[in-house]
């Protein structure tokens, strides 16, 4: 045990989510070392669901381009169904996250046509890059996505380690099929998210801002 609890914290506090990339690719040596790492995260029956396809270059800009169809024609269709909704603290959550967002980047509330401007740059990948899809196995079900889950954590955290910035993305698995199709991938694994990847823009308004988080108070249930 080399690293201390302090150390760890920093880590995980310094990570957020980045919605503006410089162009700078990620040395290939340095995306191998983020995924070697991300691999240690448990899993049920150390099955290792997780598969990733990692975009760069024109590979990326294709990737933007299909997704950018494939919104303008419509068709959302999540392999895993998207939350039915968000009612109380998760609201308030929700809510609080999405304003800091649109105060950073100057989108003033009941713009409509501003917000959805800013949530279409998910398509763009926020400019990143590199992109890696995610997907699990689809007869692990639920439990196939929670250890991906992990995953994605521990690559955005890793990234974070070697100077990455990262966003996963749950909005690019909004169009899996056209992913499944445009990356063939088959049909019996899950598309769960994207991780756009890169150099964050540190002067961008869009990574001006950080999310806070709930005291520990609120989300234990002590017993004992
Ligand atoms: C599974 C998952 C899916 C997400 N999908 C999106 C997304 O589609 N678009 C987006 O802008 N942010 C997305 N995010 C980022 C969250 O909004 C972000 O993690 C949250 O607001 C907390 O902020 P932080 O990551 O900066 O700490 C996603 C995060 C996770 C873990």
């Amino acid at each position: 045990m080399t690293m201390t609890f302090s150390a760890f914290d920093a880590l995980l506090a310094s990570r957020f989510s980045c919605r503006a990339f410089r162009p700078d690719p990620v040395p290939r040596a340095v995306i191998e070392r983020i995924l070697g790492a991300a691999c240690k995260v448990p899993s049920w029956c150390n099955a290792q669901p997780w598969q990733a396809v990692i975009t760069s270059g024109a590979e990326t800009d294709a990737l933007r381009a299909v997704l950018k169809d494939a919104v303008e024609a419509g068709g959302h269709a999540p392999d895993l169904p998207f939350p039915t909704g968000y009612s109380g603290v998760y609201q308030q959550r929700r809510r609080d996250c999405g304003w800091a967002l649109y105060d950073a980047v100057g989108v003033t509330r009941g713009d409509r046509a501003a917000s959805a401007r800013q949530s279409m740059r998910n398509f763009d990948l926020f400019d990143a890059p590199h992109c890696a899809i995610i997907s699990s196995p689809a007869e692990l079900g639920a439990y196939g996505a929670l250890d991906c889950g992990g995953f994605v954590t521990a690559f955005t955290l890793a990234a974070q380690a070697e100077g990455v910035a990262t966003i996963p993305q749950a909005a690019l698995a909004g169009f899996s099929p056209v992913l499944h199709r445009h990356f063939g991938i088959g049909d019996d694994r899950l598309i769960l998210c994207g991780i756009s990847f890169g150099y964050a823009d540190p002067d961008a308004p869009a990574n001006s801002f950080r999310t806070d988080r709930a005291p520990v108070d609120e989300i234990v249930d002590w017993r004992g």
